[in-house]
């Protein structure tokens, strides 16, 4: 089954054709980072203005890189949520006119289903039971991945996701947006040790994470050096970040495994790019004699492939949606499209 597939939640338009779930004939992206880079962060109006530019010449390279026709689509998957509500309409009104036209079935996806769905790609014989550890700008949870479309949510973050995290101490510490990567790229020639960092304590469910202490900790001791001009060792306060989020994660992800006695591990999100938490996540399972699936490095942050993956799964479980389909800003992970 052919399945073109659209990614729009926030600032990459992105057009995918994946095959049953697991093959990507075509993945193309057109990142509008430069433009927001000059702003700081994501500007919704100007993002949802370039995914309308840029959604239909992706969608005629994606069937040229495929090799395809539009008649040899089989179906149009779309992220129908979570995600800036401008940018995720703008790919939800093209994926239901292309839908339309072929004449083929529209399959709304959840973008964090997506997101534990790019595993598929990389590892093709992965399959539910898992646990995943999802770690993105947005969203930073544990999912009991019981089958391809039947999750439960064990624990996540009551406040800032991981990426947010990274994100807000990169942009105070001068770095362009988004910078959770090029702070990873810094922590790795400084010493995790140098600048302790506080571990928060969450009252209630021990799978539950808390990153607003870290966030505020990190800014405050920046502006403190800047007041008092001191000059910080930057790499060793990237790495001692990295360090207290990675040990964060990993010692959630650990219970959850033991919990639930699942033999399989996998990473999701655009944070699991993180050199530190791919590392020690690793470790961790090893440990434990789990086996780790992480998505390669390109599958990590938002492509319409890994909407293409979800999709043939949704497919099959009977999750097409009609022309009402409409885009939400928030939904849960569990939750239907209509
Ligand atoms: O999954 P994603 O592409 O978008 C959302 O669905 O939110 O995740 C983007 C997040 C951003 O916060 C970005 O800074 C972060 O992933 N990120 C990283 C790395 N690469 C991307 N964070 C830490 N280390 C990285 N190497
Ligand atoms: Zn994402």
């Amino acid at each position: 089954m052919n399945i073109l597939s659209i990614e729009s939640s926030c600032d990459e338009t992105a057009v995918a054709v994946v095959v049953n779930g697991r093959t990507v004939l075509a993945d193309c992206i057109s990142s509008q980072v430069d433009i927001h880079k000059i702003y700081g962060g994501v500007v919704p109006e100007i993002a949802s203005r370039k995914h309308i530019e840029a959604i239909y010449p992706l969608a005629d390279q994606a069937l040229q890189t495929a090799e395809l026709t539009r008649q040899d689509i089989d179906a149009v998957a779309v992220t129908y949520a979570p995600g800036l509500i401008g940018a995720v309409l703008v790919g939800v009104n093209f994926a239901k006119a292309a839908a339309f036209t072929l004449g083929v079935p529209l399959i709304p996806v959840h973008h964090i289903r997506g997101h534990i769905a790019a595993n598929y790609i990389t590892h093709p014989d992965l399959e539910p039971p898992f646990l995943c550890l999802v770690v993105s700008g947005g969203h930073t949870m544990l999912v009991d991945v019981q089958d391809y479309t039947r999750m439960e949510i064990l624990g996540g973050t009551r406040d800032d996701a991981a990426g947010e995290c990274f994100d807000k101490i990169a942009r105070v510490l001068g770095m362009p947006y988004p910078g959770g990567a090029a702070l990873d790229r810094m922590s790795r020639t400084g010493d995790p040790a140098k600048y302790p960092m506080p571990k928060a304590k969450v009252d209630g469910n021990p799978l539950d994470l808390s990153f607003s202490g870290l966030k505020t900790a990190a800014i405050n001791l920046i502006h403190n050096a800047e007041q008092k001009g001191i000059s910080l060792d930057v790499p060793s306060l990237c790495a001692s970040v990295s360090e207290a989020v990675s040990s964060a994660l990993v010692s959630r992800t650990v219970l959850a495994l033991e919990q639930t006695g699942r033999k399989t591990l996998a990473v999701a999100g655009g944070v699991a790019a993180n050199s530190r938490i791919r590392a020690e996540v690793t470790e961790a399972a090893a440990k434990l004699g789990v086996r780790v699936c992480l998505p390669e490095l390109r599958f990590c942050g938002d492509n319409a492939a890994m909407i293409g993956a979800q999709g043939y799964y949704e497919y099959l479980a009977g999750n097409v949606a009609d022309m009402t389909l409409n885009a939400y800003a928030t939904k849960s992970i569990l939750g239907k499209a209509l």
